[in-house]
């Protein structure tokens, strides 16, 4: 049953304390945005969820900051995503997002704690709750700065590896692998840790056909989906090598002003500019590392995400890189 309750805003106005954790909770409160769902209880399959206001609006979802109010995560904040009812008519994205992310429990992959539908007035809406990471994605962190530091892109890139091979050993690939899909939170023994999220694309398949659908995000699609060839979890090793690239160059790998210029450089088998030509001082061994997982044929990749941290652990024994832990 979903209860239509309003539940009461936090005032700024009566907050008098000077502890800072409390006025950036308050900040971040006042910075949500609100709508019809801010304030609605919604009943999950686990618990319910207060909804206190809108995180973002991205191009396929919005997701919602939320309390929860009963079950294991009494009292905890909690995201909720629900999918653009446009593009998603059955719900099919977000019932294959709560079934991938239901199938690993990783410490580089965000967890959904619950799953549920409500009446959105029009028709019945599913929404998935989510544990609330707080930092930032990748992709925000790089627009911010540019490339980050070899030590941290490896630290990053590693943890990646690590949610891709979870991923792939549960029969899955994930085929939207970008900074903008990986969330970047600091917990206090462990330092930063990288969390793989938004599994709306992806496919329950060690193998997929040819099917015409361009699966992903620009730049970070692989060549063989652009060919319309078939496809394996080679393509989130592509994806992460893109990652990766970015991370240590603040750049892409292919200079392009448009889906249609990466489309006809890539399918007429143009190469990705060497790391090192754009940015000279990153080590060789590190060049080649990120070159051979961007291979447009994937039989020349790393076979799998296991294989590629081993490559990078190796590199950064080489080439003499520390993790951020030892600087
Ligand atoms: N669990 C979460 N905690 C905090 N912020 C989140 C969480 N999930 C998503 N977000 C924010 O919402 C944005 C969009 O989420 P995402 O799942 O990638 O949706 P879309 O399918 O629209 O790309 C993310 O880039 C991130 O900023
Ligand atoms: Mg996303």
């Amino acid at each position: 049953m979903i209860r239509e309750e309003r539940t009461p805003a936090p005032s700024a106005k009566n907050y008098t304390g000077k502890a800072d954790a409390r006025s950036r909770e308050l900040e971040a409160f006042h910075s949500l945005g609100q709508d019809k769902l801010t304030g609605t209880i919604l009943r999950g399959k686990q618990g319910s969820y207060s909804v206190q206001g809108r995180i973002t609006e991205g191009g396929m979802s919005t997701i919602y900051l939320a309390t929860c109010l009963d079950g294991e995560c009494s009292n905890k904040k909690v995201v909720i995503k629900l999918t653009n009812a446009q593009l998603d008519l059955n719900g099919g994205f977000l019932k294959g997002e709560g079934e991938g992310l239901g199938r690993v429990d990783h410490r580089n992959i965000m967890k959904i704690l619950d799953e549920g539908v409500y009446d959105d007035g029009f028709a019945d809406t599913a929404f998935l709750v989510l544990e609330h990471l707080e930092g930032e994605t990748l992709s925000q962190l790089l627009q911010k700065g540019g490339a980050v530091s070899l030590e941290r892109a490896c630290a990053i890139f590693i943890q990646l590896c690590d949610a891709l091979a979870a991923v792939h050993a549960a029969g899955m690939i994930h085929c939207d692998v970008k900074p903008g899909n990986i969330f970047l939170t600091k917990e206090a023994e462990q330092g930063e840790i990288a969390k793989l999220f938004d599994f709306g694309l992806v496919m329950f398949a060690r193998k997929v056909k040819p099917d015409g659908i361009l699966r992903g995000t620009g730049d970070y699609i692989a060549p063989e989906i652009m060919r319309d060839e078939i496809y394996d979890n080679r393509v989130d090793i592509y994806a992460a090598g893109v990652t990766m690239y970015e991370m240590l160059t603040g750049e892409l790998p292919f200079n392009s002003d448009s889906m249609y210029s990466l489309l006809e450089q890539v399918s007429a088998g143009g190469l990705p500019i060497p790391l090192r030509a754009r940015k000279a001082d990153i080590p060789v061994e590190v060049e080649e590392m990120v070159m051979r997982a961007l291979e447009k044929d994937p039989a020349k990749r790393f076979q799998t995400a296991k294989e590629m941290k081993s490559a990078i652990l190796a590199v950064m024994a080489a080439s003499g890189i520390m993790s951020p832990g030892e600087v």
